[in-house]
């Protein structure tokens, strides 16, 4: 790993905010340099700009329009070296590269700018990066960030990642992943927004406009690239890299909307993925890329392929060759390779021999000159490459708030007996396990500048907030994995002596994340039976889980007094999770994704059907539709997540009964706080098409608002139901809303429905 050189210019930034100077900043808001840097472009119309795609076109070789194409690593980080490194160089002064990915830094991204700027052309290069949860500051995971359902935060967590990224001369990130994920063996569920197509619709578009800003320009904004393009979340098993099979209905219905969202939002490319779908390599797919997205709905940005991917239709048995897989890649429609290195090494031959068509290679060398245009990176190369800004940007304090703010709201708090949390201030507090003092594993999966210098633990967190009067007592008791026990003695001493136990357990930070699929995912090592011993002392335990995943943990589940589930949430973490614990902030968070009771139960969702046979008493299951050693009911559903205050729905309204085609309804309801404390709320809207041409779900979530209310106040709340939130795809595939009835839910998690109606369409 590479120390950053600005490394030492952020020692003793501030590591912390106070929770006061972070409650009266609600709405974090961090400098927007967008509009001036973008004005300092020169004003060109679209037109202007496709007129110099074509003149520039016309000059360039066979040779230099596949160069466009071509995407190479800079160094070796997520897949297999290229074994073109050592003539890299060469490459580029040749105008045989169109972008490089994992180089970055104002000095490096100048330098190898430098070298393009050589060709004879003098095409700069687009510098790419997976910029997944922040750049310097890291973000909690995408998963957590999901569970704030807290569109402005996310947004704004993406924007400072951009804003980061974009001043260390970067151009380009490969996200959002907004794969619908509902098997959390596979380990990249923590780079998506979990389970839901609408949740995950809206997060993806909140992402979308974080890193690009409404209009690609700015110097504080970078493309950004929905991937990965399609149903990759959906691999057979759990298992990464596999084969997808799913029905065109599923496809339509839950695995491409958040796509559709972010084309919806401007998002300038697209990756395809690594999988098969229903036989066919995404890479190679034309259904994808050519008919749906670049055909039916119009997408005027670009495709990269997956690392490797074009190259790895070979080893799929869909491609004899390079050539035959380089060749089909364009024909499908993936207008980069990256690191494949086929297009550059087969594909001006093909072209030559009439077996590779000229134009769709011209469409895609235009597609790519596009964006490097739209960046004005043809008015400077070296727009984003500026030492000064870079420096001022990574050290900007207010980007440490927004993490710290984006992490106190990811967190969910899953079960709070007798009110064990907040914890009233403790004259000692025990504070164990093998994640109280991490900072790495705090980071999490896909980081960038993985200082761990610059990560808060909850140790120090905890400690900084618990201040002189209250004694904190660490033992860490055992590790993540493994099976040694001899800390355990430690840790119950201190357990003994303290008024309340505070254990971090889950995963460590490379156990979810790309090829981290696990077959097992219960809480690793004996960090259950480090709880147990715990509890066994009679005092109070709150467990803090720390993971990439829904982890499996049931004992904790049943025995725990009270357990947050903080995912892996930053740089601000630690504070963050002090935050919680002590009440400064009132927890909000709710899941994105089911939490199942065992693995037998994946993959899960809160989409279920009622079937033939439904479980209509529990424990009533003779063939029915049930399991005979587990109830179907999930551990934790979607959308579940409790608070320190509690909250009255009431007053439900329905403007009409019926609704006529095109017309729209209004759903109201109050919510009130009816406990002692602020709080935050997420109203989800969830409805049931009771009788349609194909069979749908108990239920959908369809909208949601997240309200802030303090003690005793009442909030009016307004749902718009339109014809578009009673539709689905048909058996032909038409999104249709039929006529027929609706059960509509308002509730505070999808098995917490608090009020319901019925709504018939005419
Ligand atoms: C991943 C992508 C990532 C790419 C570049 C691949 O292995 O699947 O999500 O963007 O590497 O690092």
């Amino acid at each position: 790993m590479r120390v950053p050189r600005y490394h030492h210019l952020l020692l003793g930034l501030l590591l912390a905010a106070t929770p006061a100077a972070l409650a009266q900043k609600t709405k974090i808001k961090v400098k927007k340099a967008a509009a001036s840097a973008a004005s300092a472009l020169p004003q060109v119309s679209a037109a202007d700009i496709e007129q110099r795609i074509t003149a520039l076109l016309g000059q360039m070789t066979l040779e230099e329009k596949i160069g466009q194409l071509n995407q190479y690593s800079g160094r070796e980080v997520t897949g297999p070296a290229s074994n073109r490194k050592n003539d890299l160089l060469n490459s580029i002064r040749a105008g045989q590269v169109g972008s490089m990915l994992n180089v970055k830094g104002v000095a490096d991204t100048r330098l190898i700018q430098a070298e393009a700027l050589k060709s004879r052309l003098k095409i700069p290069l687009l510098f790419s990066l997976d910029v997944i949860h922040g750049y310097q500051t890291v973000f909690p995971i995408p998963l957590g960030e999901a569970a704030s359902w807290d569109l402005a935060a996310i947004r704004e967590s993406a924007h400072v990642a951009a804003r980061e990224a974009a001043a260390s001369g970067i151009h380009w990130t490969f996200a959002p992943m907004v794969d619908v994920g509902r098997d959390p063996r596979w380990g990249r569920v923590m780079e998506g927004a979990g389970e839901d197509t609408y949740l995950g619709s809206q997060i993806a578009r909140a992402r979308v406009l974080g890193f690009q800003g409404e209009k690609l320009g700015g110097t504080d904004a970078i493309m950004a690239c929905a991937k990965h393009f399609a149903a990759y979340g959906a691999a057979v098993a759990g298992r990464e890299y596999n084969v997808v099979d799913v029905s065109e209905q599923q496809l339509w219905q839950v695995y491409l909307p958040p796509f559709k969202a972010a084309a919806d939002a401007g998002v300038a490319t697209f990756m395809n993925s690594f999988n098969t779908l229903n036989g066919i390599p995404a890479t190679g797919s034309r259904y994808l890329q050519r008919d749906i997205l670049k055909g039916q709905w119009q997408y005027p940005g670009f495709v990269v392929s997956d690392w490797g991917s074009i190259g790895e239709m070979v080893p799929w048995g869909y491609a004899t060759d390079k050539a035959d897989a380089a060749r089909k890649a364009l024909a499908a429609g993936s207008d980069m390779d990256m690191e494949s290195d086929a297009y550059h090494t087969t594909l001006a031959q093909s072209v030559k021999d009439g077996k590779a068509d000229q134009a769709l290679l011209d469409d895609a060398v235009r597609r790519i000159l596009r964006k490097k245009f739209e960046l004005g990176l043809f008015d400077d190369p070296y727009r984003f490459s500026d030492e000064k800004r870079e420096k001022q940007v990574l050290n900007d304090p207010q980007h440490r708030v927004a993490a710290r703010d984006i992490a106190r709201k990811s967190v969910v708090l899953l079960k709070n007996d007798n009110h064990a949390l907040p914890l009233a201030q403790p004259r000692s507090i025990a504070l164990i396990g093998p994640l109280a003092k991490a900072k790495r594993d705090l980071a999490g999966s896909w980081v960038v500048l993985a200082d761990t210098a610059q990560i808060t633990s909850v140790h120090e967190g905890l400690t900084k907030r618990a201040g002189k009067n209250t004694q904190v007592r660490y033992a860490k008791g055992c590790e993540v994995q493994g099976d040694s026990r001899a800390g355990f003695a430690a840790a119950v001493e201190a357990a003994k002596a303290s008024d309340v136990v505070v254990l971090c357990v889950g995963e460590t930070w490379d156990m979810s994340g790309e090829a981290k699929s696990r077959t097992d995912i219960g809480l690793p090592g004996v960090q259950t039976e480090l709880f147990q011993v715990l509890k066994a002392t009679g005092k109070p335990v709150v467990v803090i889980l720390m993971a990439g995943r829904p982890l499996v943990f049931n004992q904790i589940a049943d025995q725990a007094d009270a357990i947050l589930y903080g995912w892996w949430p930053g740089s601000e973490g630690g504070h963050a999770l002090a935050d919680v614990l002590f009440g400064d902030y009132n927890p909000a968070g709710k899941l994105p994704s089911t939490f199942p009771r065992s693995l037998g139960q994946v993959p899960i969702s809160y989409q279920l059907y009622n079937t033939g046979r439904p479980v209509t008493k529990p424990g009533d299951i003779r063939y029915k539709s049930a399991y005979i050693d587990s109830p179907n009911t999930p551990r934790y559903a979607f959308g579940h997540g409790l608070s320190y205050t509690s909250f009255k729905y009431d007053g439900l309204k329905l403007s009409q009964p019926t609704m006529a085609a095109g017309q729209t309804v209004q759903l109201q309801c109050t919510v009130t706080n009816t406990g002692k404390v602020a709080g935050e709320e997420v109203v989800q809207l969830y409805l049931r098409d009771l009788v349609a041409s194909v069979a749908r779900p108990l239920k959908e979530l369809k909208d949601f608002q997240k309200i802030s209310l303090k003690p005793g106040e009442t909030k009016t709340l307004t749902f718009t139901i339109d014809q578009d939130k009673l539709a689905f795809y048909n058996a032909k595939l038409e999104w249709v809303a039929e006529p027929g009835d609706f059960q509509l839910m308002i509730g505070s998690a999808s098995d917490d429905i608090r009020l319901e109606s019925k709504l018939t369409l005419q």
